[in-house]
């Protein structure tokens, strides 16, 4: 297990420069959402397969210090036998594993859901560790709508991830803490940023009321967009000013880095995105480094290649280290 003190230089290699993480924790449900689009059986074989294809990647370690795995994954092997969360270590990158279990509806407030997973987390946690994880990450889910979010939708969500953050810590694993401002509704770009705002601050709150180590903490958040459906666009540098604003009012400058999701957007939605939020963040000296940690937005364009057949391999895994590497290019702004 690491030691506490080895939680700040865990931290700092998932945000090395020209690096981000790949997030390929996607739930058995959600995972079959998107093979159903391409009728690919929804197997834990077909599951493994897909994975195993994304982390035996050539060169992708070269832009990735992380993957983010679901529980099924840690539990798999390549196709040589080798567990994943060991194969990818050997290749310098670092197995992580998503801790939040499903969602509840919050009581009073039909349409917001708490995030759970608490019950039975550090024995959880420590099985993780046996299996070579190195961090663990907890999703919570903000809804935006005229009379939403509730104040105690942002509470709940926050104590509860504050006490995960606790746990992950105490465990010797980084917690990266995901407050997801989704991107359906309405909304303004505005309304988003202050949204986030609000969450943010509410998360560290309670980080910091249970004591969590700063250091060894990492933040995944929502960059600051108009809703899906508002029909308003913004550019990537409104964007990224609107979202700079936000992080510089609401992230402690100890964090030691911030990840970005990408929430739906296209990969060329998510690419231009960052890149201008890392030069900008570059311009003014922004305390973090900001990086990637996105799961469709890397890997939409390698499962549309693959389609669950294998000949068509060689193919998804060529469009995937490009997707990497341009991402990883545009993590220090090089676009
Ligand atoms: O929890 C969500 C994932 O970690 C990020 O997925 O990049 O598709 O939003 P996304």
């Amino acid at each position: 297990m690491a030691s506490a003190s080895a939680l700040p230089i865990i931290a700092r290699k998932l945000v090395a420069p020209g690096k981000g993480i790949l997030a390929a924790d996607e739930s058995i449900g959600t995972c079959g959402k998107r093979f159903q689009k391409y009728g690919i059986p929804e197997t834990p074989e077909m599951r493994r397969k897909w994975r195993g294809l994304l982390f035996s990647t050539p060169g992708i370690e070269k832009g990735l210090s992380g993957v983010i795995l679901f529980d099924e994954t840690i539990r798999q092997e390549t196709s040589e036998g080798e567990p994943f969360a060991e194969y990818l270590e050997g290749r310098g990158v670092l197995p992580g594993i998503k801790v939040d279990q499903k969602t509840e509806p919050l009581a009073g407030s039909p349409e917001e859901e708490l995030t759970k997973g608490l019950e039975g987390l550090p024995e959880r946690l420590r099985e993780y560790v046996g299996f070579g994880a190195k961090f663990t990450k907890w999703r919570a889910v903000i809804r935006i709508k005229e009379n939403l979010p509730t104040d105690a939708c942002i509470e709940e969500n926050a104590r509860r991830m504050a006490a995960y953050a606790k746990e992950s810590q105490r465990a010797g694993l980084v917690p990266v803490v995901e407050p997801e401002v989704l991107l359906d509704g309405v909304h303004t770009l505005v309304r988003s940023e202050e949204v986030i705002g609000k969450t943010l601050r509410a998360v560290f709150r309670e980080v910091k009321r249970e004591g969590c180590d700063l250091s060894g903490l990492i933040l995944k958040s929502s960059m600051a967009l108009p809703g899906k459906d508002s029909g308003a666009t913004a550019s990537p540098g409104e964007i990224a000013e609107a979202t700079l604003r936000v992080l510089l009012s609401s992230v402690p400058k100890e964090v030691p880095g911030i990840l970005f999701l990408s929430g739906g957007a296209t990969p060329e939605e998510a690419t231009e995105r960052l890149n201008e939020i890392v030069k900008k963040g570059n311009a003014i000296n922004a305390p973090w480094p900001l990086t990637f940690s996105y799961s469709r937005a890397l890997q939409d364009p390698v499962l549309a290649a693959w389609r669950g057949k294998d000949e068509n391999a060689p193919q998804a895994q060529a469009i995937f280290a490009e997707r990497v590497a341009q991402t990883a290019r545009v993590s220090e702004g090089r676009l």
